[in-house]
C-alpha cells in the first residue's frame, strides 16, 4: 500500500462507504454510529473517524467482506493508516515522525544512550556527587524546555487537526463524557463490554484494555509524583531524597510498578496480534514507544532500589536519559495518540449534540 495521504484517504473512503451501506457493526464502537451522520466522507470526517477507532478489530473479525471477498475490506488497518497519517500531517515537521516510525528502536536507543552518556560524562568531569554537578535548578533548566517545546508543537498540531475535523467550542459536558470514556477506556471494551479482539482474534479479551489502563494510570501517578516533588522542593523548601511514606514515593512507586507490568503485557500482546490489522508501517515505532515507557519506569524503580549503592550515578543518568527521550519524542512517537484520541472523543460529543 502507498503511504501518500490521497491514497490512504481514498482507500478508507471506499471501505467506509461500504460499511455505511452495510451497518452490521453499528453496535461495536463509536465509529459506526458516527459514520451514519454522513453520506459523503471528507478528509476531515475520515480523520475524525480514524481517531475515534480504538483498533479493537471486532469489525474485521465479524466482516463478511474481508479477503478473499472481492471487496477486500480491512477497516481497522484503513483507519489506523489514516490515523497515523493525520498525526504526521498535523504535527510538524512530519519528517521526524516518519523517521522515528521507520527506525524507532534504533533512534530511541541512540537518544537514551547519548543523553545518559552526556550526564555521565558531565558528572565525571565535575567535583562532588551527581547533585553537586547537576543542581535541582540545572535539571529543571534542562528538562523544562525539553518538555514544553514538544508540548507546544503538539498543541499547534491539535489546533490544525481541530480545524480539519470541524471541532467547535468545548462545553463542560463534552469534557465530562470524553474523560469518562478515557477513564474506563470504554471503546476498548467492545460493543457488549466483553473486551476487544486485539490478540485473541475472534474471541474477546480484556487484556489490552486492562494493560492500557495500568500504563496510563501508572504514567499519570508518576507525573503527579514528579510534580509534587517539584512543588515540595520550591514551595516548601523540602529537597529530595524523600522517605518511603512521602507523597512523591507513595505516588511514584505504585505508578512505576503499574507502568512496568502494563507495558510488559502490552509488548506481549503486540507480539501476538496480527500486524496487518494495524498500521503495519509504524509497528516498529509503536513498539519503541512501549519499550521506552517500560524503560522510564523500570530505571526509576531500579534507582530507588539502588539507593546508597555505587550504582546510583549510572542508574540516575540512564533514568534521566529515558525521561528526556520520552519528552523530546513526544510529538513524533505514539505518545501523540493520547492528545488526538482525547480530542476526537471531545469532538464526537460536540457532533452528537449537533455543534
Ligand atoms: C488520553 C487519552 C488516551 C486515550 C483515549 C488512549 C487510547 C488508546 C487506544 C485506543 C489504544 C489502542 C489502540 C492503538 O494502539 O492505537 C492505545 C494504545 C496505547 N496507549 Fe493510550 N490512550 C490515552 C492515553 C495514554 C497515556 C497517557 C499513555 C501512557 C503514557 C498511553 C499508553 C498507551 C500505550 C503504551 C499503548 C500501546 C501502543 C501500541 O501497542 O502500539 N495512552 N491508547
Ligand atoms: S466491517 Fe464489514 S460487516 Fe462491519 S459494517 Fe463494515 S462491511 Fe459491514
Ligand atoms: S477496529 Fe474496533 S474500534 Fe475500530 S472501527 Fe472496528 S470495531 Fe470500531
Amino acid at each position: 500500500m502507498s503511504f501518500e495521504t490521497p491514497d490512504l484517504m481514498a482507500e478508507a473512503r471506499r471501505q467506509i462507504e461500504i460499511c455505511n451501506a452495510c451497518r452490521y457493526c453499528e453496535g461495536f464502537c463509536a465509529v459506526f454510529p458516527a459514520m451514519t451522520r454522513d453520506k459523503a466522507f471528507s478528509d476531515g470526517t475520515l480523520s475524525h473517524l480514524a481517531n475515534l477507532c480504538h483498533n479493537c478489530r471486532g469489525c474485521s473479525y465479524s466482516c463478511q467482506y474481508v479477503p478473499p471477498h472481492e471487496f477486500d475490506l480491512n477497516v481497522p488497518a484503513a483507519l489506523a493508516n489514516v490515523r497515523q497519517d493525520s498525526w504526521e500531517r498535523h504535527v510538524k515537521p512530519a519528517a521526524f515522525a516518519k523517521a522515528f516510525h521507520a527506525h524507532g528502536v534504533a533512534i530511541m536507543g541512540l537518544m537514551v544512550l547519548l543523553i545518559a552518556g552526556f550526564f555521565m560524562a558531565a558528572k565525571s568531569g565535575g567535583e562532588g556527587g551527581f547533585y553537586a554537578v547537576f543542581s535541582h535548578n540545572t535539571l529543571v533548566a534542562l528538562f523544562l524546555p525539553a518538555f514544553l517545546l514538544p508540548l507546544f508543537l503538539v498543541a499547534l498540531g491539535l489546533r490544525s487537526y481541530w480545524r480539519e475535523t470541524g471541532g467547535s467550542c468545548i462545553r463542560l459536558s463534552d469534557l465530562k463524557e470524553a474523560f469518562a470514556s478515557v477513564a474506563k477506556m470504554k471503546n476498548l471494551a467492545g460493543g457488549h463490554g466483553e473486551g476487544c479482539n486485539f490478540e485473541k482474534e475472534d474471541r474477546y479479551s480484556q487484556g489490552r484494555r486492562f494493560a492500557h489502563q495500568a500504563v496510563m494510570y501508572g504514567f499519570l501517578l508518576c507525573f503527579a509524583a514528579t510534580s509534587v516533588a517539584t512543588l515540595m522542593h520550591y514551595l516548601l523548601a523540602m529537597p529530595a531524597p524523600y522517605g518511603l511514606f512521602s507523597a512523591p514515593k507513595l505516588l511514584g512507586i505504585p505508578g512505576g510498578l503499574l507502568m512496568v507490568l502494563g507495558g510488559v503485557e502490552m509488548i506481549r500482546l503486540k507480539l501476538k496480534a496480527d500486524p496487518s490489522l494495524g498500521a503495519a508501517r509504524v509497528w516498529g515505532g509503536e513498539m519503541a514507544f512501549v519499550v521506552l515507557l517500560v524503560l522510564v519506569s523500570a530505571t526509576g524503580l531500579a534507582l530507588y532500589a539502588a539507593t546508597g549503592t555505587g550504582l546510583v550515578t549510572a542508574l540516575l543518568a540512564l533514568h534521566l536519559g529515558t525521561v528526556m527521550t520520552l519528552f523530546l519524542l513526544l510529538p513524533y512517537s505514539k505518545m501523540v495518540h493520547g492528545f488526538f484520541r482525547l480530542s476526537a472523543l471531545i469532538i464526537e460529543e460536540q457532533k452528537k449534540r449537533g455543534a
